[in-house]
């Protein structure tokens, strides 16, 4: 009898507790009702695509509990190592409510996106349709179901022609081609998002991600590929007959384009002092990621060579639409801020990972 009374007030104290939970949050005016106890996830979106599938690693080794989703139009299921798997298209019109409603997300990471500077030029509708009808439809879910926190996946391509190098995150900001455009697009409405919502974010806008994780395991792998370092690893490898260098007239010591290298997995790891630093309150950034170093295209190849000791044959191809001469990061900033410090800055190392 005892022990049915002391059952029947542990129960009668829960209910009590949860009812004061569920006001507490309709009070804030949030539809979704958070039940306490609940695990607390990470939404990565685009989590099966090269930088998200390294990024959820990181977080699963760091024992977050992770949500995946992606269409799978440019990411491999391969590359999901563990967390929750969704196969679906941000623009679906089931996509919100079957994963905001079945989990209990706190965080989003958000890669998903179509990423090719080339290819943006000569198809922008498909980048403004991807890249922001999908991203906005995001946001009114992460509005609704209360989520205060994001990382967004930003670029370079933000800046255009850089006013200075190394570029600083206060430089200015004219896009040279549209995949930079609906980037900085979006970051612009986020500005507002906050403003309006209170919903915190970091834009990390990536130089030239490069390399693959140390496991082996995963690594860079869009087909078609067209980004430069693997292209010369195929070039190496014999699947194809030579690299083309795109444009060798640059105003550049040896006229081909510089860009600087980060290894994928030095990004992931700025993913996770992001999300940390939102969790400590630091409020709404902007980070530039890359080593602060540029190599030419030329130099590429030739520390390709070095690396695979092969003798890797180049030509010379005309320019590529969109791409601006030298895009060198300054990331004093992230280094200062979040104490991120690169573990892979040695490019024939990066190299080396994606061999
Ligand atoms: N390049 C060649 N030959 C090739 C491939 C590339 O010469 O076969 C050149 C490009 O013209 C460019 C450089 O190598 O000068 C790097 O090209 P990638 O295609 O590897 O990378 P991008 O600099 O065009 O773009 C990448 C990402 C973007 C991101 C940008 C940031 O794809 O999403 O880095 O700098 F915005």
């Amino acid at each position: 009898m005892v022990h049915l009374v002391a059952k029947g007030t542990v129960l009668w104290l829960y209910m009590v507790w949860s009812w004061g939970n569920i006001k507490r949050v309709l009070k804030q005016g949030t539809v979704f009702i958070r039940q306490e106890g609940k695990t607390m996830s990470i939404l990565v979106t685009g989590g099966a695509g090269y930088i998200g599938s390294h990024t959820a690693i990181e977080l699963l080794e760091a024992n977050e509990d992770v949500i995946i989703v992606d269409n799978l139009q440019n990411g491999h299921k391969g590359a999901v190592k563990g967390g929750k798997f969704y196969q679906c298209d941000l623009r679906d019109e089931a996509f919100p409510d079957s994963i905001f409603g079945e989990n209990e997300i706190e965080e989003v990471i958000h890669f998903a996106a179509d990423s090719l500077v080339g290819e943006s030029v000569q198809d922008p509708l498909k980048y403004y349709n991807n890249n922001m009808v999908s991203t906005l439809r995001l946001l009114g879910k992460i509005k609704e179901y209360g989520v205060k926190r994001l990382v967004y996946s930003s670029t370079t391509a933000t800046y255009g022609e850089p006013e200075n190098i190394p570029i600083l995150e206060t430089d200015g900001t004219v896009p040279t081609n549209p995949y930079g455009e609906t980037k900085l697009a979006v970051e612009k409405a986020l500005k507002w998002v906050d403003v309006a919502y209170g919903i915190k974010y970091v834009f990390l806008r990536y130089f030239n991600a490069a390399g693959a994780h140390i496991s082996g395991e995963i690594g860079e792998d869009h087909r078609p590929e067209t980004h430069l370092i693997p292209i010369v690893l195929e070039a190496a490898l014999g699947k194809r007959n030579s690299v083309e260098i795109y444009g060798d007239d640059y105003e550049t010591p040896d006229g081909s384009c510089i860009r600087d290298y980060i290894h994928v997995t030095d990004l992931a790891v700025a993913h996770i002092l992001a999300l940390k630093s939102l969790r400590e309150g630091s409020g709404s950034k902007i980070y530039n990621l890359g080593n602060g170093k540029g190599f030419s295209v030329k130099e590429v190849v030739r520390i390709a060579r070095e690396v695979t000791g092969v003798n890797i044959k180049e030509t010379i191809a005309p320019r590529r639409a969109g791409d601006p001469a030298v895009l060198v990061a300054s990331s004093e900033k992230i280094r200062s801020e979040l104490k991120w410090e690169p573990k892979y800055d040695d490019l024939a190392v990066i190299i080396d990972t994606a061999w």
